[in-house]
């Protein structure tokens, strides 16, 4: 695929860019700003129609943070966080430093492609009074057979999603928006993720996950005339008018995904292959081409039988097998360790976006749960749906339209 800088979503050139403001950081407070290669001096911006973290290229480095608000904190107390966290924000975006008490980590390095996202999930709205406007795409998910959920690591007040393309500048808005936090809210739960670093393929191809697929290829791509009606709220939606303050924004779903990594490396390639529908080494359908040919789903093999088999996960999970449903998948791998057993603790942080769960996630995980041949080599650990907001004004910050 023609990937965005080699950095790709699965995604074809350049509509990718248009939210990574590639080039020296204006105002980026290195001291070294000359000096820096264009990993570290490609900004990102904040305002926007958007919030940046949903087309924005995917990114090196990933952390994934839930919120509780204290106890006795309410709406004044999340309103001033919301503020503080947005200031923090733009300024670590622009590779500046975060207030004169600056941990100083990420001093020498520029913006490094830092996004900061945020999001309210369903229990925000009672923490804060503002059930009235809770839209009602932020419902529960519902339960899925194959789900193993740890629900001290699932849902949350509100949910951070920090990406950039270094570890350190990455930990460095970590660190800054935990200490913003304050008193008015504690982290819930933190998860850890990576993709493969811009540069590190000569070929810009979509990422790879750590079952050595190929992923993102069917992804919507921000060309696309549908591209904004599926993933972001419209603006003058059919919903009531106390929902407003979403318009521009997108829901996430975000799940931990671990893969049995153990049993899947005893497949061989070819059984690995069909699993999905796709070749390992490229990408491509079983049924011939390259990455981005479509699959022939009605072709039949010498035994009579589909070439992609009627279990394949990118068969079950194609939109024209769901009506339409579509989402923007743009995860990060993660790997906390090795079990006592010696199993890897690995796989995919899952993060998808859409203008409606119901949708995006919710029909097309429906199907996937009922006989996805893919189901036997992962496991649903948790679960978190958030509403993001749009991107803020100038002047504004992050939910303001919710919470002033
Ligand atoms: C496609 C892997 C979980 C939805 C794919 C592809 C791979 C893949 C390799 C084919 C290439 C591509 O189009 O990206 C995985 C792995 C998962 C996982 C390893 C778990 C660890 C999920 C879940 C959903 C999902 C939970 C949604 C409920 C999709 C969709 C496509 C896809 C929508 C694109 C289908 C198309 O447009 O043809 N996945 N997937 N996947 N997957 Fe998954």
């Amino acid at each position: 695929a023609a990937g965005a800088a080699g950095l790709a979503l699965g995604a074809t050139g350049g509509a990718m860019a248009h939210s990574a403001l590639a080039g020296p950081a204006g105002g980026a407070a290195t001291g070294a700003a000359g000096s820096l290669a264009s990993l570290g001096s490609t900004q990102v911006a904040f305002h926007g129609d958007h919030q940046s973290g949903i087309t924005t290229p995917l990114q090196a480095k990933g952390h994934l943070l839930a919120f509780d608000l204290a106890p006795g904190a309410g709406r004044p107390e999340a309103a001033a966080l919301l503020r503080r966290w947005s200031d923090t924000a733009r300024l670590l975006m622009a590779g500046e430093v975060a207030g004169s008490a600056d941990s100083g980590i990420a001093l020498d390095a520029g913006p490094s492609s830092l996004t900061v996202t945020f999001g309210f999930g369903h229990s925000f709205f009672e923490r804060t009074g503002l059930t009235a406007r809770r839209p009602t795409a932020l419902d529960p998910l519902p339960a899925f057979s194959a789900d193993r959920l740890d629900e001290r690591r699932g849902n949350g007040d509100l949910w951070v999603q920090i990406g950039a393309n270094d570890g350190l500048v990455a930990f460095h808005a970590l660190r800054a928006l935990q200490k913003d936090a304050g008193t008015a809210a504690r982290v819930r739960w933190q998860m850890n993720g990576f993709n493969r670093s811009p540069g590190a393929t000569g070929t810009p191809m979509t990422a790879r996950n750590l079952m050595g697929q190929v992923d993102g290829t069917g992804n919507p791509k921000p060309a696309e005339p549908d591209f904004d009606r599926r993933i972001f709220v419209p603006d003058a939606g059919p919903g009531p008018a106390e929902h407003a303050w979403m318009a521009g924004g997108s829901y996430a779903v975000v799940r931990r995904i671990r893969m049995l990594l153990d049993d899947w490396d005893r497949q061989t390639t070819a059984q690995q292959e069909q699993v999905i529908g796709r070749t390992k080494a490229t990408g491509a359908p079983l049924t011939g081409g390259g990455e981005t040919t479509e699959m022939a789903l009605d072709k039949l093999g010498p035994d009579g039988k589909p070439v992609i088999a009627s279990n394949a996960h990118a068969r079950i999970s194609a939109p024209e097998q769901n009506g339409g449903a579509a989402m923007l998948r743009r995860p990060f791998s993660f790997h906390d360790g090795i079990d006592a057993d010696g199993a890897p603790d690995a796989g995919l942080l899952f993060i998808c976006w859409q203008a409606d769960p119901l949708r995006g996630f919710v029909p097309v995980q429906r199907k996937l749960d009922r006989g996805d041949a893919l189901s036997a080599f992962i496991r649903h650990e948790s679960s978190g749906l958030y509403a993001v907001p749009p991107g803020p004004r100038a002047g504004e910050y992050v939910g303001q339209r919710l919470l002033e």
